[in-house]
């Protein structure tokens, strides 16, 4: 947990994605989520009025376990997509990785609190470099993890590894949508409910703006199911939900 008081965060800036280098972004990226992750869970829900919930449900219910019956859930933060599919899915396992040491602390504390510490291992390591065996998993899920991942082709690659042939990826990411009208929505929540919601709640705003604009740096979905592609995913389907300003992405390892 961060120990700085909340004061030295007040001021805090991030510079621009577009305008660094990936080490730079990395070490960006870790700090900002060694410092938030007492208000995660509560800003999440808020911030997207608890459609997050709907968003990581949706995913679960379309993941389907035949060999192995384990899932990955890669850059698992505070554990919500493990928690809800271990509870989707009974028969299954799973295992939550995160860089970052002080995201897993709650996590851990709601996986035991639901008696799930027999079921859900989380354990502290990279998205780069996954240290599991290839051919491990059923399927591996990513929730709000790959925009704030600078080589994402690589983490594809990765992911695609450790599944098992006809096992699927499973990538939930934020969009900035095409429609005018959901634009001009989306625009004003970035630009001004987020920002001022998080300076109001959160020890770190500067963390929230990083995340507007890591969105709108996002790739657009055709882009990003032509990097599915290129990593070795096959029969890829897009999911667009809540007007198209979350999207669901499914890929399967032949
Ligand atoms: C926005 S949070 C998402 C957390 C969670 N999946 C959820 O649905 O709320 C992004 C997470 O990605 C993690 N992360 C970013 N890059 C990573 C990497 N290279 N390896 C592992 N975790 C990473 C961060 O530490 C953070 O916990």
């Amino acid at each position: 947990m961060d120990t700085r008081p909340r004061e030295d965060l007040r001021d805090k800036a991030y510079p621009p994605v577009t305008g660094i280098g990936r080490d730079e972004h990395v070490g960006m990226v870790r700090e900002i989520f060694a410092t938030i992750p007492g208000r995660y869970d509560f800003l999440n829900r808020l911030l997207s009025l608890r459609r997050d919930v709907a968003w990581r449900r949706f995913a679960v219910r379309k993941m389907r376990f035949f060999d192995t019956f384990r899932l990955l859930d890669v850059a698992t933060g505070t554990a919500d997509l493990a928690i809800d599919a271990a509870l989707c899915h009974p028969d299954i396992r799973v295992t939550g990785i995160d860089f970052v040491r002080e995201m897993l602390l709650p996590g851990r504390l709601k996986i035991a609190g639901r008696g799930l510490g027999e079921r859900i291992r989380l354990l502290q390591a990279d998205a780069m470099a996954l240290p599991f065996a290839d051919r491990s998993f059923d399927a591996v899920g990513i929730a709000f993890g790959i925009r704030n991942m600078p080589d994402r082709r690589g983490a594809l690659r990765e992911m695609r590894r450790v599944l098992v042939p006809g096992g699927r990826v499973f990538v939930l990411e934020m969009n900035f949508p095409r429609n005018r009208f959901s634009r001009w929505f989306f625009r004003l929540y970035l630009n001004r409910l987020l920002p001022a919601a998080a300076g109001f709640f959160s020890g770190n705003p500067a963390a929230y703006r990083y995340l507007s604009d890591s969105i709108l740096h996002f790739p657009q979905p055709q882009a990003f199911l032509g990097m599915m592609e290129e990593a070795g995913f096959r029969d890829l389907k897009r999911h667009a939900l809540t007007l198209g300003i979350t999207c669901l992405y499914v890929g399967t390892r032949e």
